[in-house]
């Protein structure tokens, strides 16, 4: 069960189908039109939309708002530095800010950032440094349906062959766990391989560890070298892997926006700090206020208690489980931060071409209020201007984000009967066809209507 009980309520819109298919009708049947009043439940994302705790509320009362210096940001680095062990700690306003300055500081233009996959916000700001990306998933990631336990591993024959190759490496990034890549965790072995290679040759190798605590929590579940660990522990072990790390603090830091540039390397440090005073603000708050500091620390100190965690982790298995036994599968075995639907398999009806995952977030949004988000040819396929796809990505998937501290299990039920009940008339669910479709940020502007596929 959940091991904390609820002090603060917020009603949730319970609205009709009918209701529902007016209001998607007008957001253009894209989900990131609708409103919060359109929504039951939101699994949009689990970035900055978690609970706080009631320590979390007290440590933002005492945050000092002292424009340098104040007493927040040494509270928010003893906690940062005791985690990870890096020297150089700086605040920024969330994760994508981190990437931008680390990767502006570091990548000279045509570098090769290497990693297992990178999130999208990471792979642009590569591409806008000038880099390029280059991204080597483990073979098992391919099969959605095998329960090998790490998925979200490197392949490390690939890694060593780039590495050695003609190309230009600026870094190595292991994102933990691997978002991109189903929500997969990455082992200790695999990270201990990756600092060996990278060490040999040179390279600095950094940690995007925006779910850093859930990936250690699975490290305790699934590698049987830290069975006995804490998760802290294996969280520690991990950032010592590598030379840094870029956080988005909106996912384990468990606030509502935050994030951290961690680094060993002064010289480094020096260049990195010069953009986040241009760009962010000075060192000692970097975008955020001292309310925000005080509550990431206390975040930080509370996203590794074992408790939570188990629970965490155990109530998407759950909501996972459920869909499955309605008939709906899942990348296995589910991951802590979200449940990645396979609609391909549940809607054989409709071609890619058609948007199978979008039209299954759409029937959960339909059907029950739920809105999520469609990982699958939309998002990742490739499409002309006139809205036509012209290569599918590789899986059709849907991703149910869970916020962390925010539904219970009978929330989930909730979804996965929505799903149970999509799952017995799949055939009866259309197809949509874009009809505007912008080249950049294509997920976020676009619109669509449905169609019989
Ligand atoms: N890295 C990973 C692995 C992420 O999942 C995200 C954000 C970021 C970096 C960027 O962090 O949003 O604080 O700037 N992921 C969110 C999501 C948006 O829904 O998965 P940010």
């Amino acid at each position: 069960m959940e091991p904390y009980r609820i002090k603060v309520v917020e009603p949730i819109p319970i609205t009709t189908r009918d209701y529902r298919e007016r209001r998607y009708a007008e957001a253009g049947y894209n989900q990131f039109n609708l409103t919060a009043e359109d929504v039951t439940i939101d699994l949009l994302s689990d970035s900055g939309t978690g609970a706080l705790s009631a320590e979390q509320q007290a440590a933002g009362m005492r945050g000092d708002e002292t424009y340098a210096g104040a007493r927040s940001w040494f509270r928010f680095r003893e906690v940062a530095e005791e985690l990870t062990g890096y020297e150089h700690i700086f605040p920024v306003h969330q994760g994508r800010a981190a990437e931008r300055i680390l990767f502006g500081a570091l990548l000279k233009p045509g570098q090769l950032s290497v990693g297992n996959t990178h999130f999208d916000t990471t792979r642009a700001n590569v591409e806008l440094a000038g880099g390029v990306v280059r991204d080597l998933p483990c073979a098992a990631a391919a099969d959605l349906d095998s329960d090998a336990d790490f998925k979200g591993d490197i392949d490390l024959v690939a890694l060593e062959a780039v590495l050695d190759g003609p190309e230009d490496v600026g870094l190595v990034l292991m994102t933990i766990t691997n978002n991109g890549g189903g929500g997969q965790p990455v082992s200790m072995a695999n990270l201990e391989a990756v600092k060996k290679l990278c060490r040999k040759r040179g390279v600095p190798f950094f940690l995007d560890a925006a779910r850093f605590a859930e990936n250690a929590w699975l490290v305790t579940q699934r590698e049987e070298k830290y069975r006995g660990h804490s998760p802290r522990e294996v969280a520690k072990l991990a950032f010592g892997m590598a030379d840094g790390c870029v956080v988005s603090l909106k996912k384990d830091g468990i606030v509502h926006i935050g994030g951290m540039l961690a680094l060993r390397d002064t010289e480094l440090a020096k260049r990195c700090e010069l953009l986040l005073i241009a760009t962010e603000g000075f060192r000692t708050y970097g975008g955020l206020s001292g309310r925000d500091l005080d509550m990431c620390a206390q975040g930080l100190i509370e996203v590794t208690d074992p408790l939570y965690l188990r629970e965490r982790a155990e109530s998407t298995a759950y909501l996972a489980e459920c869909a499955r036994q309605a008939g709906v599968d899942s990348v296995r075995p589910a991951g802590v931060h979200a449940v990645y639907l396979n609609a391909g398999r549940l809607l054989p009806h409709i071609p890619s071409s058609r948007f199978t995952g979008h039209a299954l977030a759409s029937e959960l949004y339909l059907a029950g209020g739920i809105r999520c988000a469609e990982l699958g040819s939309l998002y990742l396929g490739e499409i002309d201007e006139s809205g036509e796809l012209l290569t599918p990505a590789p899986f059709e998937l849907v991703r149910l984000a869970i916020p962390r501290r925010v539904y219970t299990r009978s929330h989930l039920e909730y979804v996965a009967e929505t799903l149970a009940g999509i799952a017995k008339n799949p055939e009866r669910v259309p197809g949509y066809r874009l009809t505007e479709a912008p080249a950049m940020l294509r997920p976020f502007r676009c619109r669509l209507e449905q169609v019989q596929p």
